[in-house]
């Protein structure tokens, strides 16, 4: 499965590799072409990808299974981008004009109707605001901006143009986050009173980023494009210009959730983080934090926690109530519900609705907990919950579905899953934390900062 590759892990094995394509490839060149040809071409959407590097190519493949997208033109600073890019696109058909500039592409590429862009955060902005001033629909990736300013400014652009502009947290089109949202917790209640969620994304420790010398760009484009040098470009994630450190690149997604599932925007926020391993870097390379929320039930309190040099147990979140508790992840392992039987009804009658399925425990483990019981008046006290699961599986890759959403808006005028307003809120909670970091206590978000 493709999920988020932060650091760079297979910058090195692509660039080494004729095996390159199939580092793209998790499915048959068959079932992509075929895809591709399906659609009529009166529902045939356009598009350009600006941005050709991990994550361009992971939204690649997702839209190459989605049949009425047409890529048109690729964009991209770096040739080597830009050729695998436009390379890996022709296998499947779809003819692309090659660009470096964005503003070049916008200017000459009169049939585009909506492009994806997998820049770099510092550049989210510029790109979705011209585009959406060029009348393109476009997709941007998480986090919206590295600035609130500039994520600001993507929500003014987008309400003044009426394009449609969904972000990419792609958790909100995942019917298994859709399921245990809307049906779970809004329509059954399962946990009860919400009280706290936690989170987690771990990631083993990463080398920085490299490429062959033949690869590299020259000083006098990097310097046109922003970048120092390559080294810059190929690392941009630890940079203070051009992203928030991993709180934003990682963290982006799961306090997005916290937001969503609790339906209430932080109202304070206290953080610790530092660059307490990679010396060379300019952000915090492990944050933990606490964000507070009103929710409708009462006060919620989120914990989260990005490493960078421990891949312990991997990303997931945790909504923990008074009747049960849930663990989720686009991690297919993560999924289970826990109804506390000391306190919530019998969950039968949702199971028979096909709103959870029961996991049998096993009866070596009850006697276990049974014994321990005996033993330790603690765990008498607090029996140990009934396992269910979520019977939704995600069964394409986890950006697709999101894409799909962004397609049947353009096409059939369904409504977004992430429009602007989303992920400027998302965006406002998570660049906080880094202040919060700096300013070692407890800060305040005000009403008016999460409304444009
Ligand atoms: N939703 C997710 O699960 C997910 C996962 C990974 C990354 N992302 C997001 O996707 C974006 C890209 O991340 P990545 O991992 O692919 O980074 P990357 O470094 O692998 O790729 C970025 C590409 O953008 C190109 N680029 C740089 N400046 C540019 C410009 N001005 N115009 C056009 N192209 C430019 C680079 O040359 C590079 O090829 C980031 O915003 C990141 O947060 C999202």
């Amino acid at each position: 499965m493709n999920i988020e590759v932060p650091n760079g892990m297979t910058r090195r094995q692509f660039i080494t590799a004729g095996a390159a394509a199939s580092a793209w490839l998790a499915m048959s060149k068959t079932g992509l072409a075929q895809a591709a040809a399906a659609a009529p071409p009166s529902d045939q959407v356009n598009v350009a990808l600006v941005g050709c590097g991990d994550q361009g190519r992971v939204l690649v493949n997702a839209c190459l299974k989605i049949p009425c997208v047409k890529f048109r033109a690729v964009c991209d600073i770096w040739p080597y981008a830009q050729r695998y890019g436009s390379r890996y696109l022709g296998k499947y058909g779809h003819e692309t004009n090659v660009y470096a500039d964005y503003r070049e592409m916008l200017e000459k590429e009169k049939g585009l109707d909506a492009i994806i862009c997998a820049s770099p955060d510092w550049m989210h902005s510029p790109i979705t605001c011209a585009a959406l001033e060029a009348g393109k629909h476009v997709y941007c990736e998480k986090l919206m901006s590295n600035t609130v300013e500039g994520a600001k400014q993507m929500v003014l652009t987008q309400r003044k143009t009426g394009k449609l502009l969904q972000i990419g947290h792609q958790r909100r089109s995942n019917p298994r986050y859709l399921h245990a949202k809307n049906k779970i917790i809004d329509e059954a209640h399962l946990l009860g009173r919400i009280t706290h969620a936690s989170g987690q994304w771990h990631n083993v420790k990463k080398d920085d980023r490299t490429c062959a010398a033949k690869y590299e760009l020259d000083e006098a484009t990097l310097k046109k494009f922003g970048y120092d040098d390559m080294h810059q470009l190929l690392n941009w994630r630890w940079f203070k210009k051009y992203g928030g450190g991993p709180i934003c690149d990682l963290g982006a997604h799961q306090i997005d959730m916290f937001t969503w599932f609790l339906n209430a925007n932080p109202k304070a926020v206290i953080a610790s983080g530092g660059i307490d391993y990679y010396k060379t870097h300019e952000w915090y390379d492990n944050v933990i934090t606490v964000f507070e929320y009103d929710t409708k039930d009462g006060v919620a309190r989120s914990m989260y926690d990005v490493l960078t040099t421990t891949g312990s147990l991997g990303f997931l979140e945790k909504y923990m109530g008074i009747e049960g508790s849930m663990v989720i992840s686009e991690m297919p392992r993560w999924n289970q519900v826990f109804r506390e039987k000391a306190t919530a009804p019998e969950w039968t009658v949702w199971g028979e609705k096909g709103l959870v399925k029961r996991v049998e425990d096993t009866a070596a483990a009850n006697a276990e907990e049974k014994k321990a019981a005996e033993v330790d008046v603690r765990l008498a006290a607090s029996p140990p919950p009934e396992t269910w699961e979520i019977p939704v599986l995600l069964d394409k890759p986890p950006h697709q579905p999101h894409l799909e959403n962004f397609f049947e808006a353009i096409r059939k005028g369904a409504p977004l899953n992430c429009p602007a307003e989303v992920g400027y809120r998302s965006a406002v909670a998570v660049l906080k934390v880094n202040e919060a970091v700096v300013a070692q206590k407890r800060l305040e978000f005000k009403p008016e900062e999460y409304r444009i």
